[in-house]
């Protein structure tokens, strides 16, 4: 069965399935300790590429997932916004996140907000889906600062399965928007 593939549109931006062009500039964000300050380690090519490719293998599956994204105004690929289905083993599966991961030359300009409306815009009323969570290492505070501009609604912390114990990027903190909202 072919699986129609969503792609957003913004006043700015177009939201899309990824490219191969897309992965140097990915694997430049990936390695990017300004990008990567809250994730537990740096990305090589070989890591940051698998990372697209599982992108691309989930909109393909479902029509929708982590787009792509790229500014209207010049073509150019500045990262990633979208939902996505979270792994079996987070303590609140099964649910959809929103996610957001952009180039520090895209940040301080509402792109990833903007696009996380859309996202959930297209989660909420094309996919019926009743709510949409995000989640972030808690001292995250860039990322939390756009959970709250889309009206996200703050929940108990917890532990991230895919981290040992006692890591210090262990402790997550969880928002969750319904579509009622
Ligand atoms: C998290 C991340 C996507 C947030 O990016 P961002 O650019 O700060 O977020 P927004 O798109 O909402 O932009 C908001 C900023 O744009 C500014 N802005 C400028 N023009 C704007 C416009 N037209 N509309 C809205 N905001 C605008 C806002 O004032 C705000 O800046 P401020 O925070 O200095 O006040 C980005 O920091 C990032 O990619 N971080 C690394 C990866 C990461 O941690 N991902 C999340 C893992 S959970």
């Amino acid at each position: 069965m072919t699986v129609e593939i969503a792609q957003p549109k913004t006043e700015r931006l177009q939201l899309r399935q990824w490219c191969d062009s897309d992965r140097a500039p990915f694997a430049a964000m990936n390695a990017d300790p300004v990008v990567m300050e809250h994730f537990p380690k740096l990305l090589g090519r070989e890591e940051s590429d698998a990372g697209v490719d599982r992108q691309i293998a989930h909109i393909d599956k479902h029509g929708w997932g982590f787009w792509a994204v790229e500014t209207l105004a010049d073509k150019r690929f500045i990262g990633f916004v979208g939902i996505k289905n979270v792994t079996d083993d987070m303590p609140f599966a099964p649910a959809v996140e929103i996610g957001w991961r952009l180039a520090p030359a895209a940040w301080g300009k509402g792109y990833a907000t903007e696009a996380a409306r859309a996202s959930l815009a297209y989660g909420f009323a094309r996919l019926g889906l009743e709510e949409i969570v995000s989640f972030a290492v808690v001292g995250n505070l860039r990322s939390r600062a756009v959970m709250e501009k889309l009206s996200m609604v703050r929940e108990a912390n917890f532990l991230h399965p895919g981290l040992p114990a006692g890591h210090p990027m262990q402790e997550h903190v969880l928002y969750r928007l319904s579509r009622s909202v």
